[in-house]
C-alpha cells in the first residue's frame, strides 16, 4: 500500500501489511507512495490502524489520504483514483458485503448488497474509461493506465479450487455472493480487452480461501490460472498456469502481505502476475 523497502521514513512493511484487505477500494500512487482509500466511515479505519494495529497517527496522516465516500458514488471514485492530473499506478479492490440469511432452500444466504462488488467495479471501470477520454480530448499523455488488483473467491468457476467438503458451502450456500463476484471478475477482465479506450493496464484477481483474523502465519500456498485473455498472448503471459493451491482457510493477514510483497513492492509486477487468477491458502 505504501513505500519502498529502503526509505526509512516511509511506513515498514511488516506494520502496514496486515491492513490491506480492510481497505475497501485504494487508488495508490507508487510515485509518491500515496494511498487514497474510499471509506463510508474514515473514523472507523482510522481507528482499525491506530488501535488493533498500533500504527501511529503522523504515519497514516504522511501516507494516506481517506476519502469518505461509498465505492457506487462516480465522484468518490473519481477521489480515490485521479490527483493532480495523475491516475493511480495500482487500484486494490476489497469491497465485500455482510452476509445474511433468508427464506429460500435454493439460496440461503445472500448479501446486505448483493451487487456491491460488481456494481463497484463497473464504478470503477466507467470512472476509468471517463477520465481516460477527458486526458485524450485534451491531449494528455493517456499512456499509463493502472493495474487492479481485485480481492474475489475460490468456488468461482471449473477449476476445481476448492476442498471437496466446501462444495456444498461454496455452491449452494454462497451462490448470491459468488453470482457478484463473477460479474466484479468479468467486468474487469472486460476492463482491459480490446476496446480502443481500455481503462485498465492490466489486472490480477487474489482468490483466497476462507477469511480468518490474526497474525500473519506464513506459509502461504499460491496457485493460479491464467485468464482466457492471457492465454492467448505471448511471452510472460503465455506460460503455462500450474493449477489452484487447495485448501481450507486463510489469515487476512497472510492475504495482505501476499498482496504487498508480491504486487505492491514489486516492480516487475505486470510480468509476474497480470491476468492471473490467483488462489491464496495455507
Ligand atoms: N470472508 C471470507 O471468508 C472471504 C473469503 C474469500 C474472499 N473474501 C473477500 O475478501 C475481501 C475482504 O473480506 P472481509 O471479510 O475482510 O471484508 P468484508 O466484510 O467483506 O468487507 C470489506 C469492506 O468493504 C467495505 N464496503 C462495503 N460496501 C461499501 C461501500 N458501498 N462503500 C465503501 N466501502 C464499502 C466495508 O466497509 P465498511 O467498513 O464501511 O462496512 C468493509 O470494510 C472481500 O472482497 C470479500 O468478498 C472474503
Amino acid at each position: 500500500m505504501v513505500a519502498p523497502r529502503r526509505h526509512s521514513r516511509w511506513l515498514s512493511p511488516p506494520v502496514i501489511k496486515p491492513q490491506l484487505v480492510r481497505l475497501h477500494i485504494s487508488g495508490m500512487n507508487a510515485c509518491t507512495n500515496r494511498s487514497y482509500p474510499v471509506a463510508r466511515a474514515p473514523s472507523k479505519l482510522t481507528n482499525i490502524l491506530t488501535t488493533q494495529h498500533s500504527l501511529p497517527a503522523e504515519l497514516l496522516d504522511s501516507n494516506l489520504t481517506i476519502i469518505q465516500g461509498d465505492v457506487k458514488s462516480n465522484s468518490s471514485v473519481r477521489s480515490t483514483l485521479y490527483h493532480d492530473n495523475r491516475l493511480a499506478d495500482i487500484i486494490i479492490f476489497g469491497v465485500g458485503s455482510f452476509p445474511k440469511f433468508q427464506s429460500s432452500l435454493f439460496q440461503p444466504v445472500t448479501l446486505d448488497d448483493p451487487h456491491i462488488c460488481g456494481d463497484a467495479m463497473g464504478v470503477i471501470t466507467n470512472t476509468l474509461r471517463a477520465i481516460h477520454t477527458e486526458q485524450h480530448n485534451q491531449g494528455m499523455n493517456t499512456a499509463s493506465k493502472p493495474l487492479i488488483l481485485a480481492i474475489s473467491t475460490t468456488g468461482l468457476d471449473n477449476s476445481r479450487d476448492v476442498p471437496f467438503v466446501y462444495l456444498p458451502l461454496y455452491h449452494w450456500l454462497l451462490s448470491i455472493p459468488h453470482a457478484d463476484k463473477r460479474v466484479m471478475e468479468e467486468t474487469l477482465a472486460a476492463a482491459c480487452g480490446n476496446s480502443s479506450l481500455p481503462p485498465v493496464g492490466d489486472f490480477v484477481v487474489v482468490r483466497p480461501t476462507l477469511l480468518l483474523d490474526g497474525p500473519p502465519k506464513g506459509n502461504v500456498r499460491v496457485g493460479w490460472i491464467l485468464s482466457p485473455e492471457s492465454k492467448s498472448r505471448s511471452g510472460a503471459h503465455a506460460e503455462e498456469a500450474p493449477c489452484p493451491a487447495v485448501g481450507y482457510t486463510i489469515r487476512r493477514s497472510d492475504v495482505g502481505s501476499w498482496i504487498f510483497n508480491e504486487v505492491v513492492e514489486r516492480t516487475d509486477r505486470n510480468a509476474v502476475w497480470a491476468g492471473k487468477f490467483v488462489t491464496l491458502t495455507y
